[in-house]
C-alpha cells in the first residue's frame, strides 16, 4: 500500500502512560450527579468541541459526556517512535473496525473502515491529515438542503461557517529557515484561533519529496499559496493536527478536555455506551432520558436531563443510537421489532466516503535521494537520530512528519474536456453535485504524497461521490456493530468520474521529469490498454473504499429530500435532541474531515449557546 496508504488507513497504537489526568474521569454512575442540563453521546471530535463550548459559556449549568472508549495512553501520531507506520490490532481499543457488506458494482470488494473508540474520538488516531474542504463544498451544503436552509439564520455555507474553522485551530506558522527549506507557503487569513487544538508544518520532508511537486506542476497544476481559506484548487501543503514544538498529535482530548480542566461544571463517563434516549410521553415531550449501559457490568441506568441531548457518536454510530430510540426509517425498524418513536427514513442513510483505486510506477534510472524512508529500516544510525530528534526541543527529523502533508486537488474540468458530458448525467437530479464537478475551482480528484519512494503511487481519491450506502443496526445483535452497506460505485457516473481521473494520474508518468527518471507503469500497468472498459474493470476491482471519511447518515436537510436534522442541527419532529457529528453533513466535503469536525462542532455550540441564552440561561 505504500507510505502513503498506510498513514491514512492505519492507526497509532498506543505506547506509554495516561497523558490525560485520570483523577476527574467518572467511571461509575455513582459518580454521576441526580441529573444534568446537557447530555452528549460520544467525546469524540465534535462531541468535545461543544462540550467544552458550553461549559466555557454556562458555568452554572452541567454538563455530562458519556463516552464508549477510555481515556487512552497517550494517542501517538500516525509515525511516532518507536515503532514506524504502526499496525496493531484495529479492532480493538483505540479503534473499532468495520467491513462493509460486499459491494456488487465493485467485484464484491468490502470496505475496510475504522473509528476512534477513545476520548478524542477519531481525531485521537486519525492520519494528523489537517486540511479543509474548498468554499464550494459548504456551500453545496446549503444549495443541496434548498431554499428552507439557504435563507434561515444559521447558514451553514462557506461564509456561515468559515469564522468557526478559524476559531477551532491555532495554527503556528514554520520558522523562516523551515519555510524556505521546503518552499512552504501559508496565509494566516485562515486561521486566527487560540483555541489549543493545534496544527503546524512538519520540520522534515523526504528528500524526493519535491520531485512529485515539480511533476504535478509540469502537468499545470495551479499552485495556490493557502488552501483552507477557501480555494483549493492546486497543489497543497496540508497542516498537520501536531503542536508545533513537540510535534506530538493534538487532538480533542487534549484540546477540548484535559487542557480546559478543572472545570466545576465538566463531567466524563468513560467505558458507558449510550444505548437509547427515551421518550417516555412522546417525541413532543422533550428533553428525553438517556438510557446508558456500563462496559464492566452491563448495568443499565437512566440519565434525566433538563435542557437537551446531543448525538455526537460519529457518522457509523449515531444512526443506531437513534435507531435504537425508534427513531428512524418506520419499515426498518418495524422489520428489526424495535417500537417506532419517530418516522424518519434518512437516519442510518446517504452514507458516502472516499474511495479510490491507485496508481503506481517505479522507477528504472537509480536516483540518489537521501533520506528516503527506507533508512528507517535499513541504517540504525539514521534511526537512532530519528529517534533522538523527535524528543528535542523543538523535535525534528522524520518523527515530526505524519504520513505526509502535500496532496493535489484537481478539479474535473481541469482533468478532462469530457466533464459537461459527465455532469450531464446527473444534473437534473443532483444540481448541487453538478455544479461541484463542473466548477473548475472545486476539487474533484486528491492524491497525497510525502515520497515518491519507489514504487510510487499517487491515490486517485474521489472527492465528491454519487453512490449512497446505509448503517443499520445489526438485528442479531443490536448494540454491537452496525452493518454497513457501502453501495460503492452503484451510481455509474462514480466510475465515469474515476475513469478520467485514473487517466489523469497515468499522464503523470508522461512528464519530463517522470520520463527522465524512466518510470514504468505498475499500476493499472501496461495490461491494462487506455480503454473505458479495461479501466472501469480496473477501477471496479482496485478501489480502496473508505479512506475513513464516513459520513453524512444523519444529514442536515429537509425531512422532505431524507435529512434529519435541521439547520439548528435538531432532530426533525424530536424535542431537545440535536446530533453534532460528521453525521449531519448533507455532502462530503474535499477534505479529510477532521478540520470540518471541530468547525461543525464550534458552530453548533455557537447556535446551541445562543439558542438557551434566548430562553434564560
Ligand atoms: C484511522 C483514521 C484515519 C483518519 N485520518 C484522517 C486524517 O488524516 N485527517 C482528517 O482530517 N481526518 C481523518 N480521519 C477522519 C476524522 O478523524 C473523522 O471523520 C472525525 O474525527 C469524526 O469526528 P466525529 O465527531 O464525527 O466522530 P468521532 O470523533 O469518531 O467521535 C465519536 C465518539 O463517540 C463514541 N461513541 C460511539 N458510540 C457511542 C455510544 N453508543 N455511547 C457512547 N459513546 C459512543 C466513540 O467512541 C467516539 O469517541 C480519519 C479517521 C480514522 C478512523
Ligand atoms: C524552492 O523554490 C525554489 C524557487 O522556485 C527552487 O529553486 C527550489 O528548488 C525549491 N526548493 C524545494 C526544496 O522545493
Ligand atoms: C429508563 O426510563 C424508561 C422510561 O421511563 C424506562 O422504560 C426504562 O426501563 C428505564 N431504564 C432503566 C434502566 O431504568
Ligand atoms: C522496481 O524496480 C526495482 C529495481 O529496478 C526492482 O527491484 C523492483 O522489484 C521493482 N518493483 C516493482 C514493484 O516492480
Ligand atoms: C545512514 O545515515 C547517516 C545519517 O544519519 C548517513 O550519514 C549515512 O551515510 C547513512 N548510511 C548509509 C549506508 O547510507
Amino acid at each position: 500500500m505504500g507510505l502513503i496508504g498506510a498513514a491514512f488507513v492505519s492507526l497509532a497504537a498506543l505506547t506509554s502512560a495516561a497523558s490525560i489526568p485520570t483523577s476527574h474521569v467518572k467511571r461509575q454512575t455513582t459518580e454521576l450527579r441526580d441529573k444534568y442540563d446537557i447530555v452528549i453521546v460520544g467525546a469524540g471530535t465534535s462531541g468535545l468541541t461543544v462540550a467544552n463550548r458550553l461549559t466555557e459559556a454556562f458555568p452554572s449549568k452541567n454538563v455530562l459526556v458519556i463516552e464508549y472508549g477510555d481515556v487512552h495512553a497517550t494517542t501517538p501520531g500516525t509515525f511516532d517512535p518507536p515503532t514506524d507506520w504502526i499496525t496493531s490490532n484495529p479492532d480493538a481499543p483505540p479503534t473499532w473496525a468495520f467491513t462493509s457488506l460486499p459491494n456488487p458494482d465493485m467485484a464484491d470488494t468490502q470496505a475496510f473502515v475504522q473509528a476512534g473508540q477513545v476520548v478524542g474520538g477519531s481525531s485521537a488516531v486519525n492520519g494528523m491529515f489537517f486540511d479543509r474542504g474548498s468554499r464550494f463544498d459548504y456551500d453545496s451544503w446549503t444549495e443541496a438542503a434548498g431554499p428552507e436552509f439557504s435563507q434561515c439564520a444559521n447558514k451553514w455555507n462557506w461564509q456561515g461557517i468559515f469564522p468557526f474553522f478559524q476559531k477551532s485551530v491555532t495554527f503556528t506558522e514554520p520558522s523562516a529557515e523551515i519555510a524556505q527549506r521546503y518552499n512552504y507557503t501559508w496565509d494566516v487569513a485562515a486561521y486566527g484561533g487560540s483555541t489549543p487544538i493545534h496544527s503546524s508544518f512538519a520540520s522534515f520532508q523526504w528528500a524526493d519529496q519535491p520531485l512529485l511537486r515539480k511533476v504535478w506542476q509540469e502537468m499545470g497544476i495551479n499552485t495556490p499559496e493557502e488552501c483552507a481559506g477557501g480555494d483549493k484548487e492546486g497543489i497543497c501543503w496540508v497542516p498537520t493536527s501536531q503542536h508545533p514544538v513537540t510535534a506530538r498529535r493534538s487532538h480533542a482530548g487534549l484540546g477540548h478536555y484535559e487542557d480546559v480542566l478543572p472545570r466545576a461544571n465538566y463531567d466524563l463517563l468513560v467505558k458507558h455506551q449510550v444505548v437509547r434516549v427515551v421518550y417516555p410521553d412522546g417525541p413532543d415531550a422533550g428533553p428525553p432520558l438517556v438510557e446508558a449501559r456500563s462496559l464492566a457490568d452491563g448495568q443499565l441506568f437512566n440519565v434525566t436531563v433538563d435542557g437537551e441531548v446531543i448525538v455526537s457518536a460519529g457518522a457509523l454510530h449515531t444512526p443506531t443510537v437513534l435507531q435504537r430510540s425508534g427513531i428512524g426509517a418506520a419499515s426498518f425498524l418495524g422489520s428489526v421489532g424495535i417500537p417506532l418513536t419517530l418516522d424518519l427514513p434518512g437516519v442510518g442513510a446517504n452514507l458516502q466516503d472516499h474511495s479510490g483505486p491507485p496508481v503506481s510506477w517505479n522507477y528504472t534510472q537509480p536516483y540518489e535521494f537521501f533520506p528516503l524512508p527506507s533508512e528507517m529500516a535499513g541504517n540504525a544510525t539514521f534511526k537512532a537520530d530519528a529517534i533522538a530528534g523527535f524528543d528535542e526541543t523543538p523535535a525534528r527529523g522524520p518523527y515530526t512528519l505524519a504520513g505526509g502533508n502535500s496532496a493535489i486537488f484537481v478539479s474535473l474540468p481541469h482533468m478532462t474536456a469530457d466533464h459537461a458530458a459527465i455532469t450531464d448525467q446527473i444534473r437534473a437530479m443532483l444540481l448541487a453535485l453538478a455544479n461541484l464537478l463542473d466548477n473548475p475551482e472545486a476539487p474533484s480528484l486528491e492524491t497525497p504524497w510525502a515520497t515518491t519512494e519507489a514504487p510510487g503511487t499517487a491515490w486517485s481519491f474521489l472527492l465528491h461521490p454519487l453512490s449512497r450506502g446505509t448503517v443499520r443496526l445489526d438485528p442479531a445483535d443490536p448494540l454491537e456493530k452496525p452493518i454497513l452497506d457501502y453501495r460503492a460505485g452503484s451510481n455509474p457516473v462514480d466510475a465515469a468520474v474515476q475513469l478520467a481521473q485514473v487517466r489523469y494520474l497515468r499522464r503523470l508518468l508522461e512528464t519530463p521529469t517522470m520520463v527522465a527518471h524512466g518510470v514504468s507503469e505498475i499500476a493499472p500497468g501496461a495490461g491494462i490498454a487506455d480503454d473505458d472498459a479495461a479501466l472501469e474493470q480496473y477501477v471496479r476491482s482496485k478501489s480502496t473504499l473508505s479512506f475513513m471519511h464516513p459520513c453524512c447518515t444523519a444529514a442536515m436537510m429537509p425531512k422532505s429530500r431524507g435529512g434529519v436534522v435541521g439547520p439548528d442541527l435538531k432532530v426533525h419532529g424530536a424535542k431537545g435532541l440535536r446530533v453534532v457529528d460528521m453525521s449531519v453533513m448533507p455532502l462530503v466535503p474535499a477534505a479529510h474531515l477532521s478540520a470540518t469536525a471541530y468547525a461543525v462542532g464550534e458552530k453548533a455550540a455557537d447556535i446551541i449557546i445562543k439558542g438557551w441564552k434566548k430562553q434564560g440561561w
